[in-house]
Formats: C-alpha cells, structure tokens, sequence
C-alpha cells in the first residue's frame, strides 16, 4: 500500500508550485497522508522546560487550545509557565494554517481552524478504555461536535527532543472498512439527537453521519480479530517531521511516541475537487439514503 506523498519543504511559511498543490490535494483525498520530514517546529529552551507529563490535568489526554479564544484547556500549569506554553501552541495553530492555507488552496475560504493539541504523555502504558484507546485502529468521530459530514483535516509534528520516533499503523482505504461495519451500525433512537441537544452533551443535533462515524470508530477499536489481521502497514514519523491526514477517512492508530503537536481543520465536503471520496458520500451510498440530516 502506498500511503504516503512526500513533500521536502523546510518551511512553515512558503509558497508551493501548482504541480505540488495538486499532488497534495489528490492525495490527501484519496486518502493517502502528506508527509514532510524537513519540516520541524521550532521550540525554544523555555518552552522545552514544559515537556512533561505532570502539567496535563488528571482528567486530560491533551492539553488543548482554542485559536479563537487564545485559551488553553487540560492543564494544572499557572503563571508564566502558562504563558509560555499557550505561546508555543499560539503559534503552531498559525504555523499549520499557512502551510495549509498555501498547499491547499480550494480549501482556503472556507477552513474552519478548529483545537490545537500538545500531546505530553507517552503512548504505550497509557491506561484507558478501548473507546480513548488511540493504539487501536480507528477513524475519527467526535461524541460531544457533531461534524455532519464536514471533514477533519489533522497536521500532526513530532517535537520529541531524545530521539523518540511516532509509530502509526494505518490501514486499509475507508470504503473497504466501511463496507464491513456499516451493515453493524444500529439504527438511532428515537429522539436520541434531539435530547443530546437539548441536554448540551452534544454541541447542536447529531446526525445520521455523526450516528454512524461514531458506531465505526467504536466497532472497529472492539474487533480485536480485525486489529490483527487486517490490511495494515507501519510508518515512523521522526522527531522533526510532520504530517497531515483526513482522520475521519484514513483508519490510523498511534503505538508509541511521546510529545506531539497537533492541529485540526473542519472543511465542508463541498469544497473537496471529489466529494464523492469523502466518508459522507461513501455511508450515503452504502445506506442508499441522505445521512448529514
Ligand atoms: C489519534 O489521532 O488517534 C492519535 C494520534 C497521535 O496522538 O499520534
Ligand atoms: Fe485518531
């Protein structure tokens, strides 16, 4: 399987020919990852007094950060340490949006620059439940935002600073997937999205999209045969590299790695050169039926 274009670019800011920016779109559509390992994020002694585990709050997976709010969540770290921080991840969201704003552009106008995480704790040994369980293959869905088809673009880089590569396993092309755990999705409740809503647990009405993405991701993570044998290959990303994916299209699973950064874009599916790759198209043509409803 070929799942990886690579791009040689050292800079966050820069200017990509027309050959390069229809490459990149092809194949982030068609599933594929866009990797960069020139391209690494510069961080700064201070900022690298913060690598560690013990500032995430005892509830968090990540620290996170809304660029729209410029405030930072999932974190016990106060006073000028805090600072410090929510200006590294400052500073990544803007890095990522002008790669992807100059690499992307049928994209541009309607981007929707969604959290930016810093990811401190290592991988393997991580206690959690199957459904939090990144070491399983998945793809992703959010229970709380419903997306209704609308896609999510991740740039991940590795600012691990003792050498530690990111281990990903990727997997086989979504329609494939989805043909086999689509059929074992169950019907929504009845009034279920409506009373999601109206108990706030999900930021406005969930989908049939939402329903099923959902469904998928927690199918796949719970079939352990599937884990094992299905079509899978491995990649290390380097410390100093980055790469980006549609994770609500590319199964991916994270094995091992400590200390990532991580942006996530919302594109509507419309602004894709082929909608009908995206997993809305897809579910809509395996059910016969409109899901972003
Ligand atoms: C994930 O999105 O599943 C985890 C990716 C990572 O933390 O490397
Ligand atoms: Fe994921």
């Amino acid at each position: 399987m070929d799942v990886i274009q690579t791009f040689t670019t050292d800079q966050w800011h820069t200017v990509f020919d027309e050959a390069d920016r229809t490459c990149a779109i092809q194949a982030l559509e068609q599933g594929r990852l866009l990797y960069f390992p020139r391209l690494a994020f510069p961080v700064s002694d201070e900022e690298t007094q913060l690598f560690s585990p013990t500032w995430l709050d005892r509830s968090a997976k990540n620290i996170s950060y809304d660029p729209g709010r410029d405030q930072l969540k999932g974190t016990t770290v106060q006073g000028p340490g805090a600072a410090i921080l929510r200006g590294m991840v400052a500073r990544y969201a803007a890095a990522t949006r002008a790669l992807v704003e100059s690499l992307l552009p049928p994209y541009r106008s309607c981007l929707q620059q969604a959290r930016t995480s810093f990811r401190p704790s290592e991988i393997v040994g991580r206690k959690t439940s199957f459904r939090k369980d990144d070491q399983r293959l998945h793809t992703d869905a959010f229970s709380s935002r419903p997306t209704r088809g609308a896609r999510i673009l991740r740039v991940f880089t590795n600012v691990n600073r003792e050498g530690m590569d990111r281990l990903w396993r990727i997997g086989e092309p979504f329609e494939a997937y989805a043909k086999q755990f689509f059929p074992l999705v169950p019907r929504p409740l009845p009034g279920a999205a409506w009373l999601l809503a109206a108990l706030r647990i999900t930021k406005g009405r969930r989908s049939l999209y939402d329903h099923v993405m959902l469904h998928l991701h927690d199918l796949v993570k719970q079939d352990l045969r599937y884990q094992r044998e299905a079509p899978q290959v491995q990649i290390s990303f380097p410390p100093g590299s980055t790469w980006i994916v549609f994770t609500d299209q590319v199964l991916h699973a994270a094995m091992s790695g400590q200390y990532l950064l991580e942006q996530t874009f919302h594109i509507p599916v419309s602004a894709q050169c082929e909608p009908s790759r995206s997993p809305l198209k897809v579910l809509e043509r395996l059910s016969g039926r409109r899901l972003d409803i």
